[in-house]
Formats: structure tokens, C-alpha cells, sequence
């Protein structure tokens, strides 16, 4: 099974909608001039809400391959929900991607698994595809219990969506030590959480879903690393997150995929 491999920017809480126009302009750019064969890798760009409209124009205007999408999402449709933006409002931006469960997120908002299956849902019904991130601390590592984890992660939350749903969603393993600290996990450490999580889907939910959905790799990806990461079998691409905010740095990523 040959899955198209996706390297998405995890900008986080960076760029205004200037700067995201011109990262988009500068990026399409530095793509064509190294004529970047889009059928062969997927970018998506993932703004804040408040850049999205302006990615939406430049990419719709010019007719961009880019794909591009929300960091998060809320669990409800419309409205007493102050603050929210729900998936149907990103899909009429014509996102194809929403990150679901990023660590910050768990982190520093009440999301859990419970919460975050209702994001998937959410976001499959609104017709685009979730990212969900997984991935251990330094303890559950140091414990000896990372793939267990990782895994239980993904069973959480796939455990009551169907075969089809399953079928859509893109994991993105992101060992929560390896985020913004230069600790890159190695590219053994990436194939092996990789392979457990697809061995558990297909399992799961046979070996139809298993071989579509794609895994990524997160977690100080660079231009240094990403040939080595890529070059497992079970990783299909990367979310990248400093890394992302480089323009040069980022579209070099993404030819390194190629
Ligand atoms: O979502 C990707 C992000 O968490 C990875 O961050 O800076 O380690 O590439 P970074």
C-alpha cells in the first residue's frame, strides 16, 4: 500500500495573518522553484483560527496544492460556547485537517481521550480528516511502557468509531519529550511506536484501515533528522512544529519527504 506522505506546520500560537500570507507566498515560491512534485507529498499548513481566512484566499486564489487546517476544535456545533470555533465553521474555510489531542492542548485544557473522540467526531462529520496526537512523558518512557501508552492512546479514542472512521484519521505519534527540546526521538524509536500503532489498528479494524492511515512522526523535526525519520516504513511524514515557522527550514523538510 503506497500512502502519499504529509508534512504538516504546526505554527501553534505564532504568525498573524501577515505573516502567514507571506510564509504561504514565500513557501510556493521556494516549492516551485525546486519543482516540488505535490502528487508525491503532502504540505499542510496548520495557523491559528485567526490566520486561516488568509491562507484559505492565497491558496483558493492561486489555485495552491497546499492543504491546511485548525489546531483544535470544539466538540459542539453552534451556540452559547464563548471562545469556540466549531467544525463546521473550519470546514467553510475549507480546512482539510484538524489536530485533535495535541499534548499542549491535554495539557493546559481539560482535554482527555473522552473529550477528544468527540472532537474526532466532529470532525469527520463536518467532512475533514482529524490528526490525533499521541505519544509518552519521559516517565511512561523511563518506565518502559511508551509503545503501551502510545497505543492505549489510540485505542482510547477509535474504540467506539467504525472501520470507515478509523479509516480517516492520520495518528500523529509526538513523544511528548521530544516536543521543542531538540531530543528528536530516534528513527528506530519512531518506526517501532509507528508499527505498534498500525499493528494495533489492524487488529482493530483490519488490515484495510491500518494500510491507509498515515502516521507521522513529531517532535523537534528538522532538516537534520527528517530523511532518516522518513525512511522508516511505518512513518508517513512529520508534524513539525518550530521547525515550521522557517520557511527554507520547512519546505526542506518537506523535499527531504519526497
Ligand atoms: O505538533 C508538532 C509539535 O508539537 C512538535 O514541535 O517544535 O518539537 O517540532 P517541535
Amino acid at each position: 500500500m503506497v500512502r502519499t506522505p504529509l508534512v504538516a506546520g504546526n505554527w501553534k500560537m505564532n504568525f498573524d495573518h501577515l505573516e502567514a500570507t507571506y510564509f504561504v507566498q514565500k513557501l510556493v515560491w521556494l516549492l516551485r522553484d525546486a519543482k516540488f512534485d505535490y502528487k508525491r507529498c503532502e504540505v499542510a499548513l496548520m495557523p491559528a483560527f485567526t490566520a486561516l481566512r488568509s491562507v484559505e484566499v492565497l491558496v483558493e486564489a492561486d489555485n495552491l496544492k497546499i492543504s491546511y487546517g485548525a489546531q483544535t476544535v470544539s466538540v459542539t456545533s453552534q451556540g452559547a460556547f464563548t471562545g469556540d470555533v466549531s467544525a463546521d465553521m473550519l470546514a467553510q474555510l475549507g480546512c482539510r485537517y484538524v489536530i485533535v489531542g495535541h499534548s499542549e492542548r491535554r495539557k493546559y485544557h481539560p482535554e482527555d481521550d473522552a473529550n477528544i473522540v468527540d472532537q474526532v467526531r466532529a470532525v469527520l462529520a463536518a467532512g475533514m480528516q482529524p490528526i490525533l496526537c499521541v505519544g509518552e512523558s519521559y516517565e511512561e518512557r523511563r518506565q518502559g511502557i511508551e509503545l503501551e501508552f502510545a497505543v492505549g492512546q489510540v485505542k482510547d479514542v477509535t474504540r467506539d468509531l467504525s472501520q470507515e472512521e478509523v479509516g480517516k484519521l492520520v495518528v500523529a505519534y509526538e513523544p511528548v519529550w521530544a516536543i521543542g527540546t531538540g531530543m528528536v526521538a530516534t528513527p528506530q524509536v519512531a518506526q517501532d511506536a509507528a508499527r505498534a500503532i498500525r499493528a494495533h489498528v489492524e487488529s482493530a479494524f483490519g488490515r484495510g484501515a491500518a494500510q491507509t492511515m498515515r502516521i507521522l512522526y513529531g517532535g523537534s523535526v528538522s532538516s537534520h533528522n527528517a530523511q532518516e525519520l522518513i525512511s522508516q516504513s511505518d512513518v508517513d511524514g512529520f508534524l513539525v512544529g518550530g521547525a515550521s515557522l522557517d520557511v527554507e527550514e520547512f519546505a526542506t523538510i518537506a523535499r527531504l519527504t519526497l
